[in-house]
C-alpha cells in the first residue's frame, strides 16, 4: 500500500458487517447492546472527524477508524455477563474488550492482516485510561503512534460519552509538537 506496506487495508464494508454479526450473537433488543451498538458507529465516524483534522495518511486514518470500531466489543459480553455497564461492579470493558480481540483472536474476522496487531490491541486496551503510561516508549511514539493513536481513540471515546460537550471531542488548536503530533495541553514546551 504505497508507502505503508505495513499497515494492513482495511475494508470498512466488512469490517461494519462483520462487526454487526458479532453484535447479533448478542440480544440486540436490550436497550443496553444496542447503546453501545450505536455507540460504536458514532465513535467510529468521530474517529473520522479527528482524523480529517490531522496530517495523517489514509492507512492511519483507517487504522483510527478500526479501532473506533472495535474499542468497545466487550461491551456485550460484560452485560452478558454481568448485566451492567459498570467497570467497578464487573470488569474492565476496555481489558475486556482487547482480551475477547486478541486472546480469542477475534480479530481476524475484521482484519485479515495482523501487521498492526499490537498496536490496535494497546489502543483498546488503554482506551479508557485517563493517564496513558509512561511504559509507552519514545520509539513508539516515534515510529509507531501508538501513543498518537491511543489519545486519539481517548478523546474521541470521551466525546460520545459527554454529550454536555455537544458531542463533539474538544480538539483546541495547540498546534504540533516538535515529533510532529497535535500538541495537547500535557504536552509540555516540547
Ligand atoms: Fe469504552
Amino acid at each position: 500500500m504505497g508507502s505503508w506496506p505495513e499497515y494492513p487495508e482495511i475494508d470498512r464494508e466488512h469490517v461494519e458487517k462483520a462487526f454487526t454479526k458479532y453484535a447479533e450473537g448478542y440480544d440486540l433488543s436490550d436497550v443496553k447492546n444496542k447503546l453501545k451498538y450505536d455507540h460504536t458507529f458514532r465513535v467510529a465516524a468521530m474517529c473520522d472527524a479527528i482524523s480529517e483534522s490531522l496530517p495523517l495518511e489514509k492507512p492511519r486514518k483507517d487504522l483510527a477508524w478500526l479501532t473506533g470500531m472495535l474499542h468497545d466489543i466487550g461491551r456485550f459480553e460484560q452485560v452478558r455477563r454481568y448485566h451492567t455497564f459498570r467497570d467497578g461492579d464487573s470488569v474492565n470493558h476496555a481489558q475486556l474488550s482487547a482480551d475477547i480481540l486478541f486472546h480469542d483472536d477475534l480479530i481476524r474476522r475484521f482484519v485479515s492482516n495482523p501487521s498492526k496487531d499490537a498496536l490496535v490491541e494497546k489502543t483498546i486496551r488503554l482506551h479508557n485510561v485517563y493517564i496513558l503510561p509512561d511504559s509507552l516508549t519514545e520509539e513508539e511514539y516515534r515510529c509507531g503512534q501508538d501513543r498518537h493513536h491511543a489519545r486519539q481513540r481517548r478523546d474521541t471515546h470521551g466525546g460520545d460519552l459527554r454529550p454536555a460537550h455537544g458531542g463533539v471531542p474538544e480538539c483546541p488548536d495547540l498546534g504540533f509538537c516538535a515529533r510532529g503530533y497535535p500538541r495537547r495541553a500535557e504536552c509540555g514546551p516540547s
